[in-house]
């Protein structure tokens, strides 16, 4: 139910069940720790009262996941609670961990769906990205327990310098799976991203590549899957997907990716990233932050719901406070005088802070702005 009175209702929110994994990605964003870590780790009760606050602000959606969410041997209990408040839920998980026995399981809740990481078309390239041998097994093993009981999913390819090169062969290996919806995730340079930077990162003249190939193959109708790419900063026209383009005049293909009414009209103002205004997450020791690009950062830290209620921390933290009142104008760096500013918004502030310990500082991944 939604309550009054609150800066305004964040619409989504990510909540980390538990910090820790069985696979290790060296972009993790969430800098997983091992299985056998001793992180805290949130109690189911915790969790219940998390929702019940998230109800009460007016959240629309909720993506559980982690670190590995199926670690937990009580999640589905907390998907169990899930459905009983009013916002959806989603559930972020490498699959690994899912036999045929929690498949039916699962098909009993609520979820809307799950999203599935799925990096490569084959164990040798998905199993170097997860960073273990057997993964991919694992995961396939899983998408086909999940299929028998018609449990929706879509896939997630998280694009790094590690499987760039069967991008176009992954989307056809998901959509052979039975998988229609696909999203293509742009690394976001933090948590293990940020310490592995040069072996991870896509080199931008790469990237740049990338998108004109699959621009012409979403053009032509070529693409077999329905592929969306998720940029970091929640810009309707990020730097990412604009930058490209126009270096190679081809602007105009922007509205194959997004609205080309996102291009115009943007007058001064905030950052477009969302962070802490449309959105929170919440890390799995409880400590909640902006979104979940930020939970590797300390320094972003706007609270913990151990020590205090998530409403009070959502009206009333200085992060959120901050992240609320920085303007594109205040923004120190390249992107001060760049003329592209007002279009995407001032890029990742997640990012920009995990490269350069400042808010304020510019997106440093952008060309332009290094
Ligand atoms: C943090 S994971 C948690 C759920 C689960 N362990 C998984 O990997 O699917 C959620 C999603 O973020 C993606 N991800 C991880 N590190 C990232 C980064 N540095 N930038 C962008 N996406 C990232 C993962 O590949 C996954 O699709
Ligand atoms: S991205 Fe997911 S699977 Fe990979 S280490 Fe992080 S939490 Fe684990
Ligand atoms: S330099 Fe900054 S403002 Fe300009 S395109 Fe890059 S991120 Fe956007």
């Amino acid at each position: 139910m939604m309550s009054t009175g609150h800066y305004r209702r964040p619409y989504y929110a990510d909540v980390q069940v538990t910090s820790r994994c069985n696979l290790k990605c060296d972009f993790c964003s969430a800098s997983a720790p091992g299985i056998h870590s001793n992180v805290n780790q949130l109690k189911i009760e915790d969790i219940n009262r998390i929702f019940k606050e998230l109800d009460e602000l007016g959240i629309l959606r909720v993506s559980l996941e982690g670190g590995e969410p199926f670690l937990r041997n009580d999640f589905l209990d907390i998907m169990k609670l899930a459905d009983i408040y009013d916002f959806e839920y989603y559930v972020n998980t490498n699959a690994t961990l899912i036999n045929k026995k929690m498949a039916k399981e699962i098909s009993r809740t609520s979820v809307r769906k799950l999203c599935i990481s799925i990096d490569g078309p084959n164990e040798t390239i998905h199993d170097i990205c997860r960073g273990q041998k057997g993964a991919f097994e694992k995961t396939i093993d899983a998408i086909k327990n999940l299929q028998e009981y018609n449990i929706n999913i879509d896939g997630i390819i998280t694009l790094s310098r590690l499987n760039v090169n069967c991008l176009i062969e992954t989307i056809e290996f998901i959509s052979s799976l039975g998988i229609s919806n696909v999203a293509i995730m742009l690394l976001a340079s933090v948590g293990y991203a940020s310490n592995n930077f040069s072996q991870v990162y896509l080199p931008f003249d790469e990237w740049s590549h990338t998108l004109l190939t699959l621009t012409d193959l979403k053009k032509s109708n070529l693409l077999t899957a329905d592929v969306r790419i998720v940029s970091t900063g929640e810009s309707k026209c990020p730097w990412e997907l604009y930058l490209p383009l126009l270096k190679n005049n081809r602007q105009d293909d922007i509205d194959s990716w997004i609205r080309q009414d996102s291009l115009t009209n943007f007058s001064e103002g905030e950052f477009f990233c969302t962070a802490g205004k449309d959105n929170l997450a919440i890390d799995g020791a409880g400590n909640v932050y902006g979104c979940s690009l930020m939970v590797s950062e300390p320094g972003l830290r706007a609270g913990n719901v151990l020590k205090e209620g998530l409403i009070d921390i959502w009206d009333k933290s200085v992060v959120f406070n901050e992240l609320r009142s920085n303007q594109r104008s205040d923004v120190k760096g390249a992107c001060a005088s760049c003329e592209l500013l007002n279009t995407c918004g001032g890029g990742c502030r997640a990012c920009a802070f995990a490269l350069n310990k400042d808010l304020l500082y510019s997106d440093t991944r952008c060309p332009i702005a290094q």
